[in-house]
C-alpha cells in the first residue's frame, strides 16, 4: 500500500481526524501498522514525553490496551558505564510516570498507577496505568509547566536564592528535599566534589565514549532521532554552536580539546550557581527510587513555576570515591538520588524540547 492509499484507508476508518500531524507523518514513514489509540491517552503521552532523562535517552516504552498504558524500560537506551545499576534509568522512567500523572490531572482525569519494581528487566512491565475517568476541569497552566520545564546548563546570576522559593520547594517533601547555599561550607563541598567528579568522568574513556553516543553533531537528527544532546541544550549559541556543528564529531568529542573545554564550562557553572538542591530517597529499594524520581519531576515543575533555573548534575553520584563520601560530607543519612544546581537567570531558554515521537515509544 503506498502513502496515498494508506491515507485514503485511514480517512475512511475515521482515524486521521484524532491524530496530530507529526504522529501521522511518523506512522506513515515508519510503516508501522496504525493502532487506534484513545485520544485522552494520546494527549497524556504527548505531555509525558517531555519528561527529563539522563543524556536525554528517554528510556521508556509503552503498550496501549484500551484505557490502560503499560510502561516498560527501553533497555537499548541504558547507560551501562555511568549507570551500571540502572538507578538513573529507573529515575528517568519514574519522572516520565510523574509527568503522565500530572498531565492526566491537568486535563481533568485521574490515573491509577501500579508499579511492579521487584526486578527490572528488558521485557517486564514496570507500571500499569489505568485511566479512571472523572472528567474534571482542566488546567492549561499546569500543562504549560510540563512543556516549559527545561535543563539550563548556562551560568546563573551571582546571588542568593530567595528564602521563600526554597521553602516552597522543600514543602514538597521536608524529609527528602535538602538545600545548600553555594556560599555555605557544605555548598562549597558540593562545588569542589562536582569539579573533581566531572574531571574524573571526562577522562574516563568508556564513559566519555558513551556520552558521545548521545551528543548530536548533525542538526537533522533533531527530526530523525529526536533524542540526545544538541548544542543549544548545552547552552551553546552563536559561534560556539557553529563550531560544534561544523568541526566536531563523535571522535573529536573524545579528544583532549573537547574534554578540556567541557571541564572549563563545568567550573564556570558551579561558580555561577546560587545553591544546590539534594533529593534523597527513603531507602535504596526500587520502590523508593521510583518515589524519588517522581519527587524530582515535582521539584523541577515547581522550579519552573517559580522561575528558578535548574541543572541536574549527576557526576558526584556516579564517580568513586565522591559517591561514597557525599552523604557523610553533607550529614545526610538517606541515599542521595539527585543533586541539582539552582539559580536565577535573565537569559532565554534553549527553546522547544527535542523528543522522540509518540509513535516511536509505542510497542
Ligand atoms: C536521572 C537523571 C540524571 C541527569 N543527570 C544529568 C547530568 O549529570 N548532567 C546534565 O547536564 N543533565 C542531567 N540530567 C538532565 C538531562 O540531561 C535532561 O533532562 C535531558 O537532556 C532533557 O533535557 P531537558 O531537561 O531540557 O528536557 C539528568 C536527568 C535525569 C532524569
Amino acid at each position: 500500500m503506498d502513502r496515498k492509499e494508506f491515507m485514503k484507508a485511514m480517512t475512511a476508518l475515521g482515524i486521521i481526524s484524532v491524530l496530530p500531524k507529526d504522529i501521522l507523518k511518523a506512522q506513515t514513514l515508519n510503516k508501522k501498522p496504525m493502532q487506534k489509540i484513545d485520544s485522552t491517552i494520546q494527549q497524556i503521552l504527548a505531555y509525558g514525553i517531555h519528561a527529563p532523562s539522563s543524556h536525554n535517552t528517554q528510556p521508556w516504552k509503552v503498550k496501549i490496551e484500551e484505557n490502560k498504558i503499560k510502561a516498560f524500560g527501553d533497555f537499548q537506551r541504558r547507560l551501562p558505564f555511568v549507570d551500571p545499576n540502572n538507578r538513573e534509568f529507573l529515575l528517568s522512567i519514574s519522572a516520565f510516570i510523574e509527568t503522565i500523572d500530572n498531565a492526566a490531572m491537568a486535563i481533568g482525569n485521574r490515573l491509577q498507577i501500579e508499579p511492579f519494581l521487584g526486578l527490572i528487566s528488558a521485557d517486564k512491565e514496570l507500571f500499569s496505568i489505568e485511566m479512571k475517568g472523572n472528567k474534571q476541569s482542566s488546567s492549561i497552566a499546569k500543562l504549560s509547566l510540563i512543556e516549559n520545564r527545561f535543563t539550563d546548563r548556562k551560568n546563573y546570576n551571582i546571588g542568593e536564592m530567595s528564602k521563600q522559593d526554597i521553602t516552597n520547594l522543600q514543602d514538597l517533601d521536608r524529609e527528602n528535599i535538602h538545600f545548600f547555599s553555594s556560599n555555605s561550607p557544605k555548598g562549597k563541598i558540593i562545588s569542589d566534589l562536582q569539579i573533581q567528579a566531572f574531571t574524573k568522568q571526562s577522562n574516563d574513556k568508556s564513559k566519555q565514549w558513551e556520552l558521545s553516543d548521545w551528543l548530536r553533531f548533525d542538526k537533522d537528527q533533531k527530526e530523525k532521532s529526536g533524542d540526545g544532546l544538541f548544542p543549544e541544550m548545552l547552552g551553546l549559541n552563536g559561534l560556539p554552536k557553529f563550531v560544534w556543528y561544523s568541526f566536531f564529531n563523535k571522535k573529536s568529542a573524545n579528544g583532549n580539546s573537547f574534554i578540556k573545554q567541557g571541564i572549563k564550562s563545568a567550573i564556570e557553572q558551579v561558580k555561577h550557581t546560587s545553591g544546590f538542591l539534594v533529593i534523597t530517597s527513603n531507602s535504596s529499594e526500587n520502590i523508593s527510587i521510583y518515589e524519588s524520581g517522581r519527587l524530582y519531576q515535582k521539584a523541577l515543575l515547581k522550579c519552573t513555576e517559580l522561575s528558578i533555573r535548574n541543572h541536574t548534575i549527576s557526576q558526584i553520584l556516579e564517580e568513586e570515591p565522591m559517591k561514597n563520601d557525599i552523604s557523610d560530607n553533607l550529614g545526610i543519612k538517606k541515599p542521595i538520588q539527585f543533586i541539582i544546581r539552582l539559580g536565577y537567570s535573565n537569559q532565554d531558554g534553549y527553546g522547544k524540547h527535542i523528543r522522540r515521537s509518540i509513535n516511536s515509544i509505542i510497542i
